[in-house]
């Protein structure tokens, strides 16, 4: 989809500094988040005309990188140490990318969140989701997403979607994966912040990100004409 598609764009006058707004995405591996995250950010530039921040976790910052390479490609390591990997990446690109971008008003779009963590460290390796939320708001200081949306697939079309030599997550198995999406849903199903958009990631490309656009227009008071 071109970033021009919803082109006729209303935005309110403005009433002081533009408050950023933090989007999170999630889901298994193979279900489009990449994707979706180009052209959401590509149109929240072009369209919205609003600086756009897009990032990742693991590995949005330098430090982040090394990590990244560590957790999924280095030595194999215990559960406990993988979720201190993880929280580490996320502390420092919250304080180092995040919290600063959100403070000059940009949108902010991040590939994984603390989302990722309870559904894969705390489900996924048994570590216990309740500790790894903990771990995780201790690192991120507590910052939330506004909108996390959730891209949902079955693992197994989604690890099918996949190319290259799997990573070690990727590797971890059928079972691994259904209880990472389980958690998912079911974070999703039982959040009362409002903040969960749940899609169909079976659905074509196109349809899914209107829908992703459309929830962050309404976020940011855009009225946008189709
Ligand atoms: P991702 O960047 O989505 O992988 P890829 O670039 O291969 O599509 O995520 C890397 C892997 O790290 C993915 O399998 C999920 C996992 N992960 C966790 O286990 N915990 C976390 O907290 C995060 C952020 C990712």
């Amino acid at each position: 989809m071109a970033p021009d598609t919803l082109a006729h764009v209303t935005t309110p006058a403005p009433t002081g500094p533009p408050t950023g707004l933090f989007v999170s995405f999630e889901g298994g591996d193979g279900a489009g988040k990449s994707t979706q995250l180009r052209l959401l950010g590509a149109w929240v530039r072009d369209v919205l005309g609003r600086e756009a921040v897009l990032t990742r976790e693991p590995g949005g910052t330098d430090l982040g990188r090394l990590l990244r390479t560590a957790v999924l490609h280095g030595d194999d390591v215990d559960a406990r140490t993988e979720a201190l990997l993880y929280a580490t990446d996320r502390a420092h690109h919250v304080h180092t990318v995040v919290r600063p971008a959100l403070a000059r008003g940009a949108v902010v779009l991040t590939d994984r969140y603390l989302d990722s963590s309870v559904a894969y460290q705390g489900n996924g390796r048994d570590l216990g989701e309740d500790e790894v939320e903990r771990l995780s708001l201790w690192a991120a200081d507590g910052l939330v997403p506004d909108v996390t949306v959730l891209l949902d697939l079955d693992p197994r079309a989604g690890l099918a979607r996949l190319d290259g030599a799997p990573d070690r997550l990727e590797r971890a198995g059928e079972e691994f994966h259904r209880r990472t999406r389980e958690t998912f849903l079911r974070r999703a199903a039982a959040d009362t912040s409002g903040r969960w958009l749940v899609l169909d990631a079976a659905r074509p490309v196109d349809d899914v990100q209107a829908l992703v656009r459309a929830r962050v227009a309404a976020e940011l008071g855009v009225a946008v004409a189709r």
